[in-house]
């Protein structure tokens, strides 16, 4: 009988560049999405560009009934949890639909698994559970705190997880503390969608390029950071997606549960970003200087070597990558998966 890899969330945006390379590294794949902010055409062009079928399942993962149904059709031997709500203003309006989707959502994902004794999880965390942290770069092991709805659904998840494995040793789970994913596959077929006003940076600048926004605001150049604006650790999807790969085999040779950050461990500012996205690709990037937004940290970039030991990643995309990946996916489609 196949053996599975379940990606509840597949259709999104980090997502779609997993199945491309879980199909291409020959798992079989299923994505169980309820396409509240992606689109089907995503897999349609992972299938195109791998030749591979996917398996799409339309179906929330709150249903329990849903997921019972496809762990009772297939045989499946891991999963990788992307399902969730990302939008942190959003999640300050909405407090109690990101607890229900994201929180109770994972809750219902792990109690059907463990019906089926499927032991094996990858989590899409975040690096939003290290708060302010007080050290750059930061390491796993640093303290954890939120301040907003959406960090604190990540932040309760990982705390479930953790008692999940406490109570049942048996359990395999890598936390993977995602620093900020950019970028998109080579080819510009698939990429990052947002739906709205971008609130992330890259899709912003990449929107202002091709002529469908203004200009950029860059929130605060008064930071203690080398040019005043914000640093980030900009990690290109591809090199994450891989990320994902290594967790997977990792997983299968090791019990319990690890968290892991996924990042550069280099620090970019929102200026470095700007003019990377210009000269690479020969675009002009209006932008002016506004208001620090609020709940903004000045600089956050990862201490990945923790990823490099146990999983033997790292990552391997430069900044010239990250812009000239994203213009590519967003020159040739203006308007994402309807163009
Ligand atoms: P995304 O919104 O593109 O993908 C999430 C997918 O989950 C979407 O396809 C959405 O339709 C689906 N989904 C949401 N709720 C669902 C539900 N209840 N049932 C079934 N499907 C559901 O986001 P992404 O950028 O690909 O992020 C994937 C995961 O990684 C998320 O959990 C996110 O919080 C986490 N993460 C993302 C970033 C980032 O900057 N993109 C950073 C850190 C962590
Ligand atoms: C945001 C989220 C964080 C989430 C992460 C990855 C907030 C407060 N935090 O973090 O929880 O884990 O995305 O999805 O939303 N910037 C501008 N102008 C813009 C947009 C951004 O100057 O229009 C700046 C920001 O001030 C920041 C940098 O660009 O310095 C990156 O911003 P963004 O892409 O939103 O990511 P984070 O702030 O790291």
């Amino acid at each position: 009988m196949n053996q599975y890899v379940l990606l509840t969330g597949g259709a999104g945006y980090i997502g779609s560049h997993t199945a491309l390379c879980l199909v291409r590294a020959g798992y079989n794949v299923i994505s169980f999405d309820n396409y509240s902010n992606s689109s089907p055409e995503a897999l349609k062009r992972v299938e195109q560009l791998s030749g591979k079928k996917i398996i799409t399942i339309t179906g929330d993962i709150r249903d329990q009934a849903a997921l019972t149904a496809v762990f009772s059709q297939y045989s499946i031997s891991a999963v990788v949890h992307f399902a969730g709500l990302k939008a942190v203003g959003e999640s300050t309006e909405l407090p109690l639909h990101y607890y229900d989707n994201n929180v109770a959502g994972t809750v219902t994902l792990c109690r059907v698994m463990r019906h089926f004794n499927v032991k094996k999880l990858v989590f899409s965390s975040s690096a939003t559970v290290y708060g302010d942290a007080k050290e750059v770069p930061i390491k796993e092991t640093s303290a954890r705190s939120a301040t907003n709805p959406y960090g604190q659904s990540k932040l309760m998840i990982e705390l479930i997880l953790e008692d999940l494995v406490k109570a049942e040793p048996d359990w395999s789970i890598a936390l993977l503390r995602y620093f900020n994913p950019v970028g998109a596959d080579s080819s510009g077929q698939i990429g990052e969608d947002p739906n709205g006003i971008p609130n992330n940076l890259m899709p912003f600048i990449s929107q202002v390029a091709v002529g469908k926004r203004e200009q950029l605001s860059v929130f605060g150049n008064d930071y203690p950071t080398p040019d005043g604006t914000g640093v980030r650790d900009y990690i290109h999807v591809v090199d994450l997606a891989l990320g994902h790969l290594k967790a997977l085999e990792y997983l299968e040779q090791h019990k319990g549960i690890e968290a892991i950050n996924l990042g550069t461990g280099v620090g970019y500012s929102v200026l470095d970003m700007v003019n990377a996205f210009s000269t690479t690709n020969q675009v002009a990037v209006p932008y002016k200087i506004s208001a620090r937004r609020p709940g903004d940290i000045a600089s956050c970039y990862a201490e990945p070597s923790k990823a490099k030991t146990l999983l033997g990643w790292q990552t391997e995309k430069t900044l010239e990558d990250m812009v000239r990946d994203t213009w590519r996916w967003q020159s040739q489609n203006p308007n994402g998966y309807q163009s």
